[in-house]
């Protein structure tokens, strides 16, 4: 668990309230608190009726089906995704709103309008088309944050194909294995992105893994960078996006798709060291997007709405693209980093386009917390009215800095639990019904059920720590794990049979309120980015000197969590900062940078049980100098006293 039990105790005593602002709560989209109730007393009724404010080409016979653990949501209704964040819109005055305003990292912008999305989807649906992609196939999209991302997403979405969107930090392996499971034979990506100043090469990844991607055909390529050294394209292969849509047709035909149709594939990490491919469909996830968008950020017409997350993730997915754009919302789409040029980045793209609805990640807030607050007092925040965080748990202080420097104590803050698995926002306030507490995710989202239990499923009482778990299907919960169901009904609903298990530990307080504590599994989070500790330790021993690994995350004040590798090296290798150094630099290759161990603690042996199972729980201990809990299961106990050692000289070392 991220916590330690003195910091939960803490936690719990925090006692601060914040109550909705009047005026918001006199004018927001959900202000009768009777929904809550209304909507725990018939869930699907509450669902049936935001999914029927979509758009449906054929309406619904079933509401919801379920065969534990596969959940199905308004069976036999037919609707396309696109055509409900772009069509709809062009019947009224918003075919001329701007439906994404972009902002590059080096200062270039464009905005298109709904009418202007239409047309790039429609004529980049005609291109995939012709390069032979179908309904039902996967489109792999390896791209930086530009239109033509969520344009070629809303593409797929329109002719039928499922996308699988993969981070632009992954690294060629990482992209190989998730373009060779999602079985894709076309691939969207450009020259290259923009990251600090420097291009990130994406093609030229692209190349390296296509080397063994063989079912590949073609290759689409945005020119973003224009360096004519990133000009390598390969005959008969590789298309430039430009081309392949100047002669298109601009109206294109959406498919209509069956509710439980595939819209998308995004890699996960989870126990193991295989990414798992997590399987969202088409009605349900954008029910759950619309409706949990349009009450949560309280999106109204003249809204400016701003999520920073990459498109790479869950959070893009939902509240990049298809949330607000189901919505007919105004979305701000920035390509870079919080620091390029300047420290003050966001503050001015939230004062150049009067955002105001602004959600983010707490380890951004600690990290301009850090920066200090002359940066955002120097530009004008006065457009915002309402925040959002996300990924993982947000410390008091982060809330209250959030609170006092970003939101001028008029925005309520949303904080927001949920997960890729999820779809979209499970635990969460209402910014007009419901009062928040800095550092609580406060409640389940109306028509969701969740609970803390202990080993056995029973609910434990206030104050008691326990398993966050959801007890009823919701319509944007993940249908499958792509390819392997098996690892799905293990993964999700074996260890509390017909209960979904989230992987996070949690507490409730004497109001309810949820206070999630992070993950009790082999997953950690990085600055919000979820790592397999396991796909680390894959990394680290594929090196030629290592012998073995084990991976842990520590708390850090910045990140949430850091990475420490334990590693013993195999007879005859030196142990030394260069080589550190290299195993770090190893596991960027094989993953990608966001996943390069903080520490590498070389050691002789690592803390085993007799039965050989490294014991992590110790080595945690260790790395966040606690009191060792019990070691009696341990082989042989100079091994931690030895490790203790080995830490803390490289602690003071480091
Ligand atoms: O541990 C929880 C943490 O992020 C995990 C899900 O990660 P991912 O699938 O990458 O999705 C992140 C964005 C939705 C969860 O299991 N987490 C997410 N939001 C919160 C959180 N932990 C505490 N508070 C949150 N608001």
């Amino acid at each position: 668990m991220a916590l330690d039990e003195k910091t939960l105790d803490a936690l719990l005593a925090e006692n601060r309230t914040f109550p909705p602002p009047a005026d918001l709560a006199a004018s927001a989209n959900a202000r009768d608190p009777e929904l809550y109730a209304r909507a725990a007393a018939d869930p699907e009724g509450f669902w049936a009726a935001h999914a029927a404010e979509l758009d449906w080409f054929r309406p619904w016979d079933t509401v919801f089906q379920w065969a534990p653990p596969f959940a199905q949501w308004f069976v036999g209704g037919k609707l396309n995704a696109s055509y409900n964040c772009i069509d709809r819109h062009l019947r009224t005055w918003r075919r001329n709103k701007a439906a994404l305003i972009w902002e590059g990292e080096p200062g270039d912008h464009r905005v298109l309008t709904y009418q202007d999305l239409h047309r790039e989807v429609c004529r980049f649906a005609h291109a995939l088309r012709r390069l032979g992609v179908k309904k039902g196939d996967r489109v792999t999209l390896y791209m930086p944050m530009i239109p033509e991302l969520a344009i070629a997403m809303l593409a797929c979405a329109r002719l039928g194909a499922a996308h699988s969107v993969v981070f632009g930090g992954f690294s060629v392996e990482a992209l190989r294995d998730r373009i060779l499971d999602a079985e894709s034979h076309v691939v969207v990506t450009a020259d290259g992105g923009y990251r600090r100043g420097g291009i990130v090469p994406l093609k030229r990844n692209v190349d390296e893994a296509l080397k063994e991607c063989p079912q590949v055909k073609s290759v689409v390529v945005v020119r973003r960078v224009g360096h004519e050294s990133l000009d390598v394209m390969v005959d008969g292969r590789d298309h430039w996006w430009e081309e392949l849509v100047h002669e298109a047709p601009l109206t294109f035909e959406p498919e209509p798709m069956d509710s439980e149709d595939l819209l998308f594939i995004l890699y996960t990490s989870g126990t193991t060291g295989k990414p798992k491919g997590i399987v969202h469909t088409t009605g349900g996830y954008l029910t759950g997007t619309y409706t949990t968008t349009k009450y949560i950020f309280d999106l109204k017409e003249d809204d400016v709405f701003w999520c920073t997350a990459d498109i790479g993730w869950i959070t893009g997915h939902s509240y990049v693209v298809y949330g607000p754009l189901a919505n007919g919302a105004t979305v701000v789409m920035y390509e870079g980093a919080p620091d390029f040029p300047a420290r003050d980045r966001f503050w001015e793209i939230i004062e150049k386009y009067r955002v105001t609805i602004f959600y983010t990640a707490p380890t951004a807030i600690r990290t301009f917390m850090r920066w200090g607050t002359e940066w955002p007092a120097k530009r004008d925040l006065s457009s915002l009215r309402l925040l959002g965080t996300v990924g993982e748990p947000i410390n008091p202080e982060a809330w209250m800095w959030y609170y006092h420097f970003i939101g001028k104590e008029r925005c309520p803050i949303m904080d927001t639990w949920w997960q890729t698995e999820t779809g979209a926002i499970m635990i969460t306030p209402l910014p007009g019904l419901v009062t928040t507490k800095p550092g609580s995710a406060t409640i389940p989202f109306p028509g969701i059920e969740a609970d803390v239990v202990d080993n056995d499923g029973n609910p434990v009482p206030p104050g008691k720590g326990g398993y966050l778990v959801i007890k009823r299907p919701w319509p944007s919960m993940l249908r499958n794990i792509y390819g392997d169901p098996e690892r799905f009904k293990a993964q999700y609903w074996s260890r509390f049979p017909g209960v979904y298990f989230t992987g996070d530990g949690a507490r409730r307080d004497e109001d309810g309120y949820f206070w999630v504590l992070g993950r009790i599994d082999d997953v950690i989070k990085v600055s919000g980015h979820r790592i397999g500790t396991m796909e680390v330790e894959s990394a680290l021993v594929d090196h030629p000197l290592v012998a073995e690994a084990a991976v842990i995350g520590r708390h850090h004040e910045i990140k949430g969590q850091a990475i420490t590798a334990f590693v013993t090296l195999k007879e005859g290798a030196q142990r030394s900062e260069i080589l550190a150094q290299q195993l770090r630099d190893h596991v960027a290759a094989k993953i990608g940078p966001i996943a390069k161990p903080d520490d590498i603690i070389f050691t002789a042996e690592l803390p085993k049980t007799r039965s050989g199972k490294i014991m992590r729980r110790l080595l945690r201990d260790i790395a966040e100098s606690r009191q060792l809990g019990d070691t009696s299961t341990l082989a042989d106990a100079s091994v931690i006293e030895s490790l203790k050692k080995v830490y803390s000289t490289e602690e003071e070392a480091g």
